[in-house]
């Protein structure tokens, strides 16, 4: 078998994307022992960069091991007792995703949906949690599905009216869009890395307060074989997943650092990484980024005749979707983007499979090149395959985009 050696694509779909080149190099740093200080110091570091990123001081701030799914399972399965209500709105793929966890822990599910394309108001939402009276709501941020960012901002009011537990899954969104995990009043959130905060899968940050804490705490029951005679058993029943145990694993986190799994140190090295790398720009700074990544990608898709999709008011910043125009095969220019210019942009699922491509901005590819090079790419594609536009306006129109901001920025620096 040959050495491994990927050609060198540039990831312009909707995640994974490529990683910042200093992720890589943590990644491929040696392991110490999972008890070793340095390691435990290491847990302790990603903690504290993490409560940053969410923007918390929740203490119960840490990684589940997994890809993003896991943080969503880990959440879920750990507050969720068989029977309870559950109020999931669907805008996208990922809000079913949502209902199917919250089914296969027994809850009692209650959705509500809006097309494709749009979000929810607060009244939609309040509305449904006087109805159904959820013990918990759970709602994705940015759904990479339809490219729309729902509002959180005034849930958590809402849901602290009620008496509900709110949990958000930010995976797509956190750290190319603003996330406030406080002062939203969010219970619990979980993440991944693949996106904005520039990492690879595997590893899914995830905070909880302490009304989530308490609430799982009485469901802890530590594993046979770990336990002593300190650990009593909580009064409520035992999480029904041992990987997902979320008092398990805060007592691996926590100064007991009771042994639960192995932790994946080199996902531990990478996750601490995407952090630094997040909090030495700015978490301000990065999600200015990547809105002009994003404006400047908008921008030129339109000069590309291309019809942007949904409610633009709430586009992610990271991410468009456009329609595939009706002359082209929409698999064909996928193709050709990938093998002749290495460029991936991505497909779309159920009820948009076939009608838009989704094109990313996000993490290491937030930049003007990879915003240019995709464009330029995507114009010869296109005009290759009988698509119609004004030749080169696309690019220039992503410069303009740059220009405008180099120059406000410029402004309100002087003002300053
Ligand atoms: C909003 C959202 N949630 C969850 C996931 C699932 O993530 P993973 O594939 O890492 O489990 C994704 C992946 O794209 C996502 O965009």
């Amino acid at each position: 078998m040959k050495t491994l050696s990927p050609p060198p694509r540039l990831l312009m779909g909707p995640g994974p994307i490529n990683c910042y080149p200093r992720v890589l190099t943590a990644m491929s740093t040696q392991l110490v022992g999972q008890y070793d200080p340095v390691m435990t110091g290491y847990m302790n570091e990603v903690m504290a960069l993490y409560r940053q990123v969410f923007m918390t001081q929740n203490k119960q701030t840490f990684l589940v091991d997994g890809t993003s799914r896991a943080g969503i399972e880990a959440v879920l399965v750990s507050a969720i007792e068989p029977g309870d209500k559950v109020l999931v709105p669907i805008f996208g793929r990922f809000g079913h995703l949502l209902a199917e966890i919250a089914e296969r822990c027994d809850a009692d599910v209650h959705t509500i949906e809006v097309e494709w394309g749009q979000v929810f108001t607060p009244e939609q939402i309040e509305d449904a949690i006087k109805r159904v009276q959820p013990k918990m709501l759970a709602i994705v941020q940015g759904d990479t599905s339809t490219t729309m960012l729902q509002p959180l901002e005034h849930l958590g009011e809402i849901c602290r009216r009620h008496d509900v537990l709110f949990y958000s899954d930010a995976t797509a969104s956190i750290g190319g869009n603003p996330f406030e995990t406080d002062k939203w009043q969010l219970d619990a959130v979980s993440v991944g890395l693949q996106k904005c905060l520039g990492g690879p899968s595997g590893s899914a940050p995830i905070t909880l307060n302490e009304r989530y804490v308490e609430l799982v705490g009485k469901r802890r029951h530590v594993e046979a074989g770990i336990r002593s005679s300190h650990h009593e058993n909580g009064k409520s029943s035992r999480i029904r997943s041992n990987y997902f145990d979320l008092p398990m694993i805060m007592d691996y986190w926590g100064s007991e650092r009771l042994n639960h799994h192995t932790e994946a140190a080199s996902m531990l090295y990478c996750a601490r990484e995407c952090a630094i790398n997040l909090i030495e720009e700015g978490i301000e700074n990065t999600i200015v980024r990547h809105k002009v990544a994003g404006d400047a990608m908008l921008a030129g898709v339109k000069a590309l005749n291309l019809m942007p999709f949904g409610d633009l008011a709430h586009k992610m910043h990271n991410v468009v979707g456009v329609y595939i125009p009706d002359c082209v095969d929409g698999e064909t220019i996928r193709h050709q983007m990938l093998h002749d210019f290495n460029i991936e942009i991505g497909t779309s699922f159920g009820p948009l499979q076939g009608k838009i491509w989704r094109i990313g901005t996000m993490g290491y590819n937030a930049r003007p090149d990879a915003v240019y090079q995709t464009l330029q790419s995507l114009e010869t594609v296109l005009r290759r395959n009988g698509h119609a536009m004004p030749l080169g306006e696309a690019v220039d129109n992503a410069y303009a985009v740059y220009a405008s901001e180099h120059s406000t920025a410029k402004n309100t620096d002087e003002e300053k």
